[in-house]
């Protein structure tokens, strides 16, 4: 059944969600994730520097899949019990249908299983989609970073540095 859910004067349709299937990263996605990331950060990383996140093994990079295309991804560093969300994104299209959501319940499983103890990340305090995203998945703000982020018209902005237990 569809639900749709109206929200800041947009409504979305939170049955997407359900036909989306996540998986770990591989080599050949290097293009498409460095185009989704491209579409939606001011600074992107690159193929060049996605195919290496790629190939190190203290990365966990899943990517979300809507009929065998890539339509999002996160990129998470494991440093022993800790691990830190580097970067999550999804096409601007798919917005608000959940996508990143469950890109994050399905990354806490993982991170679960490797016996990870704590996720981390730091976001924009001007981010409200990206805020909602992680307060709705049990984050808890933990400090305030001044002026640590330039966005794209040169304005410094504050980011928050949120942690959630596993
Ligand atoms: C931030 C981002 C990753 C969220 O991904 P998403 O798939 O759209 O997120 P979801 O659909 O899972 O929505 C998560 C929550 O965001 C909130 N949200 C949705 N639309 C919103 C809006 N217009 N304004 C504020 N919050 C909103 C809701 O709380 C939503 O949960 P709910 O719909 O169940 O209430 C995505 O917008 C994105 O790719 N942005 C550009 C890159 C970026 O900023 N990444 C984060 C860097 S820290």
């Amino acid at each position: 059944m569809l639900r749709y859910i109206k929200m800041n004067n947009n409504f979305y349709n939170k049955n997407i969600e359900e036909s989306i299937i996540i998986g770990e990263a591989k080599y050949k996605d290097s293009k498409k994730i460095s185009e989704i990331h491209e579409s939606r950060f001011p600074k992107p990383y690159g193929i060049n520097y996605i195919k290496l996140l790629i190939k190190n093994d203290i990365n966990l990079i899943l990517v979300a899949k809507k009929e065998k295309k890539i339509i999002a991804f996160m990129v998470i560093q494991k440093v022993l019990d800790v691990s830190e969300i580097i970067t999550i994104a999804v096409e601007k299209n798919y917005e608000g249908s959940g996508i990143c959501h469950k890109l994050i319940l399905d990354a806490i499983d993982r991170l679960k299983k490797l016996n990870v103890k704590f996720i981390t990340l730091e976001v924009s305090n001007t981010n409200l989609r990206a805020l909602n995203l992680y307060s709705k998945n049990n984050f808890k703000k933990k400090s305030l970073r001044k002026n640590y982020y330039t966005d794209q018209f040169g304005e410094k902005t504050d980011a928050y540095l949120y942690e959630r237990k596993l």
